[in-house]
């Protein structure tokens, strides 16, 4: 299992005093919201450009953005190892797919809580990873909602039946219970902002998602 503290809850009045609390993460969660497909603004490849000057933790760049293929160079160039694009935000996930591999990255889909999962069966052996998103996206801090465990359930299933390597990444209200419920459903990656930097010690609460 992955843990992958989501820097959206970390200080960036002192990034990396909070990247440093979780030095023992290989991920490191990063969302990108545009204020057009989710109702916030937060960071773009700059400051990617940034947390890759001093960290060789895989970058995993969620991008919570409209029309995603205009803008993936910028974050590949600054140094995302994996971009995750929404399947509400495009009309071309099969051209978005292709322009993230040819630029070197990992690809991701990630399904809001109303998306069925049928709608990006097709792609499955096309990508990486699937972001199950188990809160509305756009703010850390909101409860986890349990219609994403039948969705992990239906991802576990395939991966299986096509004998894929695809990493099953849930992201939005992850704690210590939450995360139990992920894993049984069958999880790899837990994606955590609130519950791991909420903390005066953030290690101690990657370890107990662990
Ligand atoms: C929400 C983001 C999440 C967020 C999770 O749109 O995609 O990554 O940081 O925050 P928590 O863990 O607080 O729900
Ligand atoms: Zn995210």
């Amino acid at each position: 299992m992955i843990i992958a503290p989501s820097i959206l809850s970390a200080d960036f009045g002192n990034l990396q005093k909070s990247i440093e609390q979780v030095k023992e993460a290989k991920w490191l969660h990063v969302d990108v919201m545009d204020g057009h497909f989710v109702p916030n603004i937060s960071i773009g490849p700059v400051v990617i450009k940034g947390l890759r000057g001093y960290t060789k933790q895989v970058l995993d760049t969620h991008l919570m953005i409209s029309d995603p293929a205009k803008y993936l160079k910028e974050f590949i160039n600054a140094g995302s190892d994996r971009i995750t694009f929404h399947i509400e935000a495009t009309n071309d996930p099969i051209g978005v797919i292709n322009l993230i591999r040819e630029y070197g990255a990992k690809v991701g889909i990630s399904i809001k809580p109303n998306t069925d999962v049928g709608s990006i069966l097709d792609l499955i052996p096309l990508i990486d990873q699937v972001l199950v998103m188990s809160v509305e996206p756009g703010f850390g801090g909101q409860a986890f909602m349990e219609n994403s465990l039948d969705k992990i359930r239906t991802l576990d299933t395939l991966r299986r039946e096509l004998n894929k390597d695809l990493l099953i990444v849930v992201d939005g209200g992850i704690n210590d219970k939450t995360a139990v419920f992920c894993k049984d459903a069958g999880a790899n990656v837990l994606v955590a902002g609130s519950y791991v930097f909420s903390s005066d010690n953030p290690q101690s609460r990657m370890e107990s998602l662990k």
